[in-house]
């Protein structure tokens, strides 16, 4: 048994028949996973994911890094009996090169090793570990490359968690046309003062659309964070 299975076995042993809500935060520590019941940006997509579910689209992920976010959705999806497949895009070795409109004072963008602890064979480990290999499918390597070569079909809803100007403006360009109306599009940077470049993408894109993003305002209210979306028409 690989080390990542032989973790997941061990972090599931007490829970892996109780519902996801029900975990100890200890849990989500020792999966590795966030806690989608008081992780605000989570809060959000399970509430995209909820107010969707009469789509049939694919949930799509842009930034999936060590699937922190991603096994606990691809759980939950499960769970909940939604049979709606998951694809998550990311290089699996961090950032592409950064344009101007990322630099603010504060970023962490200066350091090259930010987001390259993590390897496609890793997160596919992990997926696989968690039973979510016929649900959840990973598509390695940068999104300028490999979103217009993969065929994605449509999307119920688009999770945007990519941090940077060029990154936002390609998921945009590649994915906007595939979400179904009524799907949602998250946007985990909108209001995210290290990464000044995504909000930049979001609305040049939005300039020309029917849609415009608003902000959460009932998670604004509870986690005094704000969550932005759009839902398209
Ligand atoms: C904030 S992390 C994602 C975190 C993840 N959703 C979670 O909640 O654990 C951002 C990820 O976006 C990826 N990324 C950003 N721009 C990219 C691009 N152009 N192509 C591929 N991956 C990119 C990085 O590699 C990084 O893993």
């Amino acid at each position: 048994m690989s080390d990542v299975a032989a973790r997941i076995e061990m972090g599931l042993a007490t829970v892996r028949h109780r519902p996801m809500a029900e975990w100890p935060q200890t849990t989500f520590d020792e999966l590795g996973m966030m806690n989608p019941f008081t992780t605000g940006n989570l809060k959000q997509w399970r509430k995209a994911i909820a107010a969707t579910r009469h789509l049939r689209g694919a949930i799509v992920e842009c930034g999936t890094y060590r699937g922190e976010s991603l096994g606990p959705l691809g759980w939950l999806l499960r769970e909940e009996g939604d049979p709606r497949h998951l694809i998550g895009f990311d290089s699996f070795q961090g950032f592409p090169s950064i344009a101007d409109e990322d630099r603010a004072e504060g970023t962490y963008l200066g350091r090259p090793d930010y987001f390259t602890r993590t390897s496609q064979a890793d997160v596919q480990a992990f997926v696989d570990a968690l039973g979510l290999q016929d649900r959840v499918t990973l598509v390695g390597g940068f999104f300028e490359d490999t979103l217009p070569r993969t065929a994605v079909g449509p999307v119920s809803v688009l999770i945007l968690d990519c941090d940077l100007y060029e990154s936002y403006r390609t998921c945009l360009r590649e994915l906007y046309a595939l979400v179904e109306p009524g799907g949602w599009i998250l946007f985990d940077e909108y209001f995210n003062k290290k990464y000044p470049g995504a909000r930049k993408a979001v609305d040049e894109f939005f300039a020309d659309k029917p849609e415009k993003p608003s902000r959460d305002e009932e998670l604004f209210l509870t986690d005094f964070f704000e969550r932005w979306y759009v839902v398209k028409q």
